[in-house]
């Protein structure tokens, strides 16, 4: 089966400003009409406040629109939340759910809480197979963050921790809808670390991944279901990284706020 790699840059909470956005946008548009070849999907994920502008300035070009988070319900009290069809309506197409930026450990802040290791936002499985649902009946794809902490990895849980995730994030979706659900394995220590995963053990997470998806499904549907890997992806550690059989593309922090990187790292998908 071949699957279509997809990329996406997660711009956090960077580039939230329209005249950022469209800068960014235009430059990575400028980057990627002198690449090559195509067969990858392109997404970026701003901040909601530029939103709309970063869909004006994507235009008519292949670029996917996608979000940073979404809240389950359609509208009602619920202050500061987002709807999927309010994205829906701003041309998103494509939502993350579940970054480890985003979950707390069992809903609480971990006991090495700093404020710059952000793990108080308290999304959980159960929150993330909400939103997941949510976001599948609005037609987003949802980006599916699971991945471990440093301490789950030294104490040899990483399998399980992640089988937990995905299972996590499935329960109640059916098998037509699994296929559309990418999952992005972010290795926690990975994250804005410089400390990337070695290729072959994150190719072997992003199999495990995919066997949890055949634990519950048919193997068609595991086999057609992508797996990225994110955690400092660079443009120097792409091409071992994305040339894996179970690596299906990227999840791209701080190398997708530079057009540049970000657009030698789509090429690397590409080949
Ligand atoms: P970095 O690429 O900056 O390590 O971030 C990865 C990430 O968290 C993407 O969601």
């Amino acid at each position: 089966m071949t699957r279509t790699p997809i990329v996406a840059g997660n711009w956090k909470m960077n580039k939230g400003t329209a005249q950022e956005a469209t800068a960014l946008i235009n430059e990575l548009k400028a980057a990627l009409l002198e690449s090559s070849g195509n067969g990858a999907e392109v997404v970026v994920c701003p901040p909601f406040t530029a939103l709309a502008a970063a869909k004006q300035a994507i235009g008519a070009s292949p670029i996917a629109l996608g979000a940073q988070n979404v809240f389950w319900k359609a509208s009602g009290a619920y202050t500061g939340q987002i709807a999927p069809q309010m994205l829906v309506d701003l041309g998103v197409s494509h939502v993350i759910i579940g970054h480890s930026e985003a979950r707390g450990r069992f809903g609480v802040a971990e006991p090495d809480f700093t404020p710059d290791v952000l793990k108080q936002f308290g999304e959980t499985d159960v929150t993330v197979n909400r939103k997941t649902r949510a976001a599948l009946a609005a037609g987003l794809v949802p980006i599916v963050c699971i991945g471990e902490t440093l301490t789950e990895r030294q104490n040899g849980h990483t399998d399980v921790v992640v089988q937990t995730q995905v299972q996590g994030a499935l329960e109640e979706i059916g098998s037509d809808d699994v296929t559309r659900i990418v999952f992005a394995y972010e290795p926690v220590w990975a994250i804005g670390t410089g400390e990337v995963c070695g290729a072959d053990e994150a190719d072997r997470v992003c199999g495990v991944v995919r066997a949890a998806v055949a634990a519950l499904y048919e193997e068609t549907a595991a086999q057609a279901v992508r797996v990225q890997y994110g955690g400092s992806m660079k443009p120097d550690n792409a091409p071992d990284l994305l040339t894996r059989p179970h690596i299906d593309g990227g999840l791209i922090g701080g190398a997708s706020l530079k057009a540049s990187d970000f657009a030698a790292i789509i090429r690397a998908a590409q080949s």
